[in-house]
């Protein structure tokens, strides 16, 4: 683990391999270890950039909701202090709401994109209440009254019930997730911009992925973005739900891997 000063707060990241660079955004509540199989998948051929967004993991929180464009301006900084110029920037869930204010805001930092389980559309007004109660929980409770609810949406019923080790992957990764950190997030996400008119302007090659049991971001939400974004390509990662890279890393890594290796220099 590294860390760098980067907009004012303390970031911490992994930074391994060599090759062209990717960059991969973690989802909510989690933390750049939920990309540790994509790390070592990966870091034979690419230099892999993970780092835990704002408030998040290892990285200090700033103040107030930590906005996704916030977030995106962070990862530029932090391509900054690391010398990349230009990535493939890619996210899960949250990550890829990053995923997208990152082109919105430093496009020409961007040789592709992967958005993972995620979608391009605002919260609804009802959604934006259930992540102002779940803030006010989480600072008087700690994450891990979330847990279980989440658990039950981010993974599959089989998941749940026959592979204990990743159920108990994935509920440490709430645990260790700061109240502060995940309430500034959560009030991030609820305020972040509808951004599919804008899809129609990502001009490089993106590749969609989602579990086909996602529930939080079902397989709808990922064929939108396939038919807004042009000649994107759109993989279903079966018996998979919300955290498809944990749930099948080998399916997920080999769709992954396919996408970067197919990439013109
Ligand atoms: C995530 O996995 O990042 C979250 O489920 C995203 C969200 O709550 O919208």
């Amino acid at each position: 683990m590294a860390t760098a000063r980067v907009r004012g707060i303390e970031m911490a990241y992994d930074d391994v391999g060599r090759g062209p660079a990717v960059v991969l955004l973690h989802g909510f509540p989690f933390n750049r270890s939920m990309w540790d199989e994509q790390r070592k998948a990966l870091a034979e051929s690419y230099r892999v950039i993970t780092p835990d967004l704002r408030g998040m993991g290892e990285t200090a929180g700033g103040d107030g909701p930590a906005t996704m464009d916030e977030m995106a301006h962070d990862v530029a900084a932090l391509m900054d202090k690391l010398g990349v110029e230009r990535a493939a920037v890619g996210g899960l869930s949250m990550g890829g709401y990053v995923t997208l204010a990152f082109y919105r805001r430093h496009r020409l930092r961007a040789r592709a994109l992967l958005l993972a389980d995620t979608r391009a559309g605002a919260d609804t007004d009802e959604a934006r209440k259930t992540r102002e109660e779940q803030a006010r929980k989480i600072l008087k409770d700690g994450t891990t009254a979330l847990a279980d609810d989440f658990l039950k949406k981010a993974l599959t019923p089989e998941t749940l019930a026959e592979r204990p080790l990743v159920v108990a992957r994935v509920r440490e990764m709430i645990r260790k997730t700061d109240a502060r950190g995940a309430a500034n997030a959560l009030r991030g996400m609820a305020v972040r911009l509808d951004q599919t008119s804008f899809l129609e302007d990502v001009l490089v090659p993106t590749l969609i992925l989602v579990g086909s049991e996602d529930q939080l971001t079902p397989p709808k939400e990922a064929e939108t973005l396939r038919r807004e974004i042009r000649g994107s390509r759109l993989e279903v990662i079966e018996n998979a739900s919300h955290l498809s890279n944990v749930e099948r890393p080998e399916e997920f890594n080999r769709a992954l891997k396919t996408f970067l290796d197919e990439l013109q220099p």
